[in-house]
């Protein structure tokens, strides 16, 4: 075992293809179904919102999509991103675990999402798109479509959930920085905003909310395609490149992991990670147990409804079959803003299905805790979406002390916290409440799930 604590690898290793697991699945991953007639949707149906190359890699079953010249070698800014032995957390922990972690918060935006906006840009750049509409719910992933839209001249136009964008200004302000415009969601500027507005002034938004706003915009503008930070099948492939890093970095530990963990909101940063180390498992019987964890206040995987449903609240989305706690369920405003969203990507949701991951949900006290815990040992300050994993990993490792067993626990390190600090100051404040969804709200939204006749 090497005494390393850092396992960079040279731009040479970032990979030439990302891993597509449906290749791998034992049973094909559901079909994703029409919002009107509820019947299989075509790639015509997809074409107003999305580029035709994006279309063709959300259904393809091939095991290996080559990655493009141009975004490979956007990604040599700042991939292969970093492997690290956290030595003085294990040290502080007292625990027999070894614990690794991959960092993806050196990346430009703070997080792994450019790993996926570089590669929507790049395609939607090549099929002469001029502008982006998105969603963001903490503003990673604004960021990082307003940093790959400056890198292609695309405009990009992002919806912020509004008790995010009141909480961080400065992801606003960075996202302007790249040369986007953001607005708080709900907002006035769409029919389905105002629609909400209407209903509840108040509204803090949702993502769901606010992937309604930007889906219309990009539905009613001919130049403008919409761009989705998490959940379809294309972006969690974007993300493989975590994990398939990974593999080679736990190689050069010469380690291999016993537990992989990554927090999960619309699942791509877990699925980025996990995926490649599940495709091992399938093909090589290689075995591996694999954790998603959510948030407490919002808990699509542990407590939602394995059910086809809108991605969306206003409806204007296709259906996706996912465990999701229902399409108009409004969490509550808690600090991980980028776990607000009301389903779990179809593809996470079928690897659940399957057995081949488990699901836990946290608190965010519990998980702030974890986080100051990680900080104060490896220096790195988590994104509150990210001390998610930590606390996992953490109570993983202290189980491990105490039966007496020494695992290998990989997570993944999602993003950094310095746009988050009102977060951490909250925290230490005590002002952080640990709260639960309310079950009344989630009976009454998952009573309006889609009735179709195929289920
Ligand atoms: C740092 C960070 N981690 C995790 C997430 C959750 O998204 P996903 O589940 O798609 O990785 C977000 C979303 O904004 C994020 O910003």
């Amino acid at each position: 075992m090497s005494e390393a604590i850092k396992y960079a690898m040279g731009e040479d290793r970032i990979p030439h293809s990302w891993y597509n697991i449906v290749a791998d699945f034992p049973t094909p991953p559901p079909p994703v179904l029409h919002p009107g007639h509820g019947g299989p949707i075509g790639p015509d149906d997809l074409a107003p919102l999305f580029p035709m190359a994006l279309i063709g890699q959300e259904v393809s079953t091939e095991r290996h999509i080559q990655i493009p010249k141009p975004v490979r070698d956007i990604y040599r800014m700042w991939r292969p991103t970093p492997l690290h032995r956290a030595r003085r957390l294990e040290q502080a922990l007292g625990t027999t675990a070894r614990i690794f972690y991959k960092y993806e918060g050196v990346s430009p935006a703070g997080s792994h999402k450019p790993n996926t906006a570089v590669a929507q840009a790049f395609y939607n750049k090549a099929e002469g798109v001029t502008k982006l509409s998105t969603e963001t719910g903490a503003g990673q992933w604004g960021s990082s479509l307003a940093f790959a839209g400056a890198l292609f001249g695309l405009e990009v136009k992002v919806f912020m959930v509004k008790v995010s964008y009141q909480q961080k200004p400065y992801r606003r302000a960075l996202m302007e920085t790249y040369g986007a415009t953001c607005v708080a969601s709900p907002s006035n500027e769409t029919e389905a905003g105002r629609a909400i507005l209407a209903a509840h002034p108040e509204s803090p938004g949702s993502l769901g909310m606010a992937i309604s706003e930007a889906v219309e915009v990009a539905a009613k503008n001919a130049d403008t395609k919409y761009a989705l930070g998490s959940v379809l099948n294309h972006v969690l492939m974007h993300q493989t490149v975590i994990g398939i890093e990974a593999i080679e970095q736990m190689e050069a530990a010469d380690a291999y992991p016993d537990v992989v963990i990554g927090c999960a909101g619309g699942g791509s940063n877990f699925a980025g990670l996990a995926f490649p180390f599940i495709g091992k498992k399938l093909r090589d019987k290689r075995d591996v147990r694999v954790i998603a964890v959510e948030p407490a206040a919002c808990p699509s995987l542990t407590r939602g409804t394995y059910a086809f449903d809108f991605g969306d609240t206003a409806h204007m989305t296709p259906l996706v079959k996912m465990h999701t706690l229902g399409s108009e369920f409004v969490p509550p405003g808690f600090h991980a803003g980028g776990l607000r969203y009301h389903g779990m990507a179809p593809l996470v949701s079928h690897c659940k299905e399957l057995g081949l991951i488990e699901a836990r949900a946290y608190h965010q006290n519990p998980c702030f805790e974890a986080g100051v815990l990680f900080a104060r040992n490896e220096g790195i300050v988590p994104a509150p979406e990210s001390t998610h994993a930590v606390r996992a990993a953490i109570d993983e490792a202290l189980k491990a002390r105490e039966e007496g067993k020494s695992p290998t626990i990989l997570f993944n390190l999602s993003g950094h916290g310095h746009f988050d600090m009102q977060a951490y100051t909250d925290y230490f404040a005590g002002k952080l409440r640990d709260q639960d969804y309310d079950p009344k709200e989630l009976e009454a939204s998952l009573a309006h799930l889609p009735k179709l006749a195929a289920e």
